[in-house]
């Protein structure tokens, strides 16, 4: 989703947003655009695409002070004017946002009725009108006021056209952080922009006014706060994407160095909070990939610790009738920790229960700061859109998380079976080559398993379609003949998960039956390939041993790898889906 980054520094503000701005680039966007200061005035560069088309219009000169956007497009079309900075009709004002104003039209309709004219069709244009309308000499008293006039999430960075070298920011349910140093100063939606250091996070409601070499912040009544950098940039390889062509190859060979360090972290973990829960059933909530993983766990809280459990969709939690009470267990589960739905999904579980628990890869995330108890999945930086390793630890995570409730015996033989799992993944090399050149122009492709590999299945043929464009859907195998079977046509390729022995028969009936009608069969099982199979299927890849619960995680890496050569193949980029956002901060 949009990206903010804001720059004050001696030497080059324009090019340490520019380089800000190709960071966050991972999140997803359409346009993108500049203002930097020059003489008093606000020059505002804007273009469509990626960063390198605004590069080449920027111009080489310097400035101190620069704020940057790129953005993807909720209100209003995909467009210049659309795109970030969107100045005031006095041009006094220049402001970059991230989030949604969600009283924007009536605001717009006050604003016009007193002879505002807006030039573009977002929900942002507000922030910037209603800043040229406010006439406090204090700035931060002008934006104070301003946030008692919107309502919804919002980030958002200001400039003004003074002399001035200052950044104004404030924020409500969308991340914004600070760093502050003698050199530079910097706001961002991510500190992955930052220099090497320490630095803040904004709290909802705050402001803030950014000089070089001091930062302020204040609450909505303008009174300062005294704010301490609470939170350390580490240096992470994963921003670097070193022999690979793409993040997302890179990050599924991460999968097995990630899956040590989330055991070798749960070893290190107080756990006495969690063995202390009390509850009667089980709630796991997630979006996407998230949700796929929630599906796992709540099968092993099933399988293991025989507790009622439901996995459940961020978006739809708030929405259905789903019934909570003080005894009921909520888990969420995020990568990024920022995605709307699921934020919105424990604020409404935490009015019901305190029984609520996170499962997330960023540990000082709007998500993480609602739960009880917060767990890492310790996957490292992910920058692709599509999650792979995040996925996997997701899993492994609540794997480990289900045994520490099951017993400590348990909980040290899960460590142990994660260790193991990430070395037999060393040495699991699958060639998907072959496989990928059958599948890359298929219109459609069907996925089909039972029980957890019915999860596999949904979570291939999401990976699939996000990168590649390919129509896929998974259905429970069982399913085919109460009316998929009509889909099935000469040479639709049909993925078969199978890998689980006890129903590896039955699944293998709704593959023939499939394969009657003129599917073509690929399979994936824990075995190597008996005689038949070598006959029924076009290509047959069996996983390595390792513990049954723990099997979806070798499953869904041929699936990962595979969706990674066909979107190639089809001369898409993988690490930058069209219309998708890593971060999916709005609702
Ligand atoms: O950051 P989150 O884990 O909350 O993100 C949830 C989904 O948006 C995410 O898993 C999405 O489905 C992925 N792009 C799938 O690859």
């Amino acid at each position: 989703m949009c990206g903010i980054v804001g720059v004050i520094e001696k030497e080059n503000a324009t090019e340490k947003v520019l380089q800000g701005l190709e960071k966050l680039q991972y999140r997803g966007y359409d346009s993108a655009g500049i203002c930097f200061k020059s003489e008093e005035k606000l020059n505002v560069i804007k273009s469509l695409g990626t960063i390198d088309f605004l590069r080449e219009k920027v111009p080489k000169n310097k400035s101190n002070v620069a704020i940057g956007h790129t953005r993807w497009a909720t209100h209003g079309k995909v467009c210049e004017t659309n795109a970030h900075p969107i100045l005031s009709e006095n041009k006094n004002w220049a402001v970059v946002h991230n989030g949604i104003i969600e009283n924007y039209k009536y605001i717009c309709d006050d604003l016009q009725e007193k002879g505002v004219h807006f030039s573009t069709q977002t929900d942002t244009e507000t922030i910037s009108a209603l800043l040229g309308q406010n006439n406090f000499l204090n700035p931060i008293k002008n934006i104070a006021f301003l946030m008692q006039q919107i309502k919804g999430s919002y980030a958002f960075c200001a400039v003004k056209n003074d002399d001035k070298q200052q950044i104004f920011a404030a924020k409500n349910k969308s991340p914004l952080y600070v760093f502050c140093s003698p050199y530079i100063s910097m706001l961002a939606s991510d500190p992955i922009c930052f220099p090497k250091g320490e630095y803040f996070k904004m709290e909802d409601g705050e402001i803030c006014k950014l000089q070089i070499g001091k930062v302020e912040f204040f609450d909505c009544k303008c009174q300062q706060i005294k704010k301490q950098p609470n939170l350390e940039q580490q240096f992470d390889a994963a921003e670097d994407i070193g022999q690979f062509d793409h993040y997302m190859l890179k990050e599924i060979y991460q999968t097995s160095p990630a899956l040590r360090r989330l055991a070798i972290n749960f070893l290190n973990l107080d756990l006495s909070a969690l063995k202390k829960l009390s509850f009667d059933k089980v709630k796991l909530v997630g979006c996407g990939s998230a949700y796929h993983s929630c599906m796992i766990g709540c099968e092993y809280f099933k399988k293991v610790l025989k507790v009622d459990s439901e996995a459940l969709q961020a978006s739809e939690f708030r929405y259905g009738s789903t019934l909570l009470t003080k005894k009921t267990l909520c888990i969420f589960v995020s990568q990024s920790g920022e995605t709307a739905d699921t934020i919105a999904a424990a604020e409404f579980a935490s009015k019901k229960t305190k029984n609520i628990v996170v499962l997330t890869n960023v540990l000082h995330s709007t998500l993480a700061k609602l739960g009880k108890i917060i767990l890492p999945i310790s996957a490292g930086v992910e920058m692709a859109v599509a999650s792979t390793k995040a996925y996997s630890c997701q899993v492994a995570a609540l794997y480990l998380l289900v045994m520490t409730l099951k017993s400590e015996k348990m909980f040290y033989k899960a460590v142990s079976d994660v260790f193991l799992l990430s070395k037999k993944l060393d040495k699991f090399y699958i060639n998907m080559a072959e496989f990928a050149q059958e599948i890359s122009f298929a219109q459609s492709v069907f996925f089909i398993g039972k029980g957890l590999d019915y999860v596999t299945a949904m979570e291939g043929a999401l990976k699939l379609k996000e990168i590649s464009y390919i129509n896929c859907n998974a259905y429970p195998a069982g399913e085919l003949k109460h009316g998929i079977l009509t889909l099935i046509e000469k040479d639709v390729p049909l993925i078969v998960v199978a890998t689980q022995p006890k129903i590896y028969e039955k699944t293998m009936n709704s593959a023939l039956e499939a394969k009657s009608r003129g599917a073509k069969l690929f399979l994936i099982s824990a075995s190597p390939p008996k005689a038949f199979e070598l006959e029924d299927f076009e290509m047959c890849l069996s996983l390595p041993k390792c513990p049954p619960l723990l099997r979806p995680i070798l499953a869904i890496l041929p699936l990962q790898k595979l969706s990674y050569l066909v979107s190639i193949q089809r001369g898409n980029n993988p690490d930058m889906p069209r219309n998708l956002a890593k971060s999916v901060t709005v609702e």
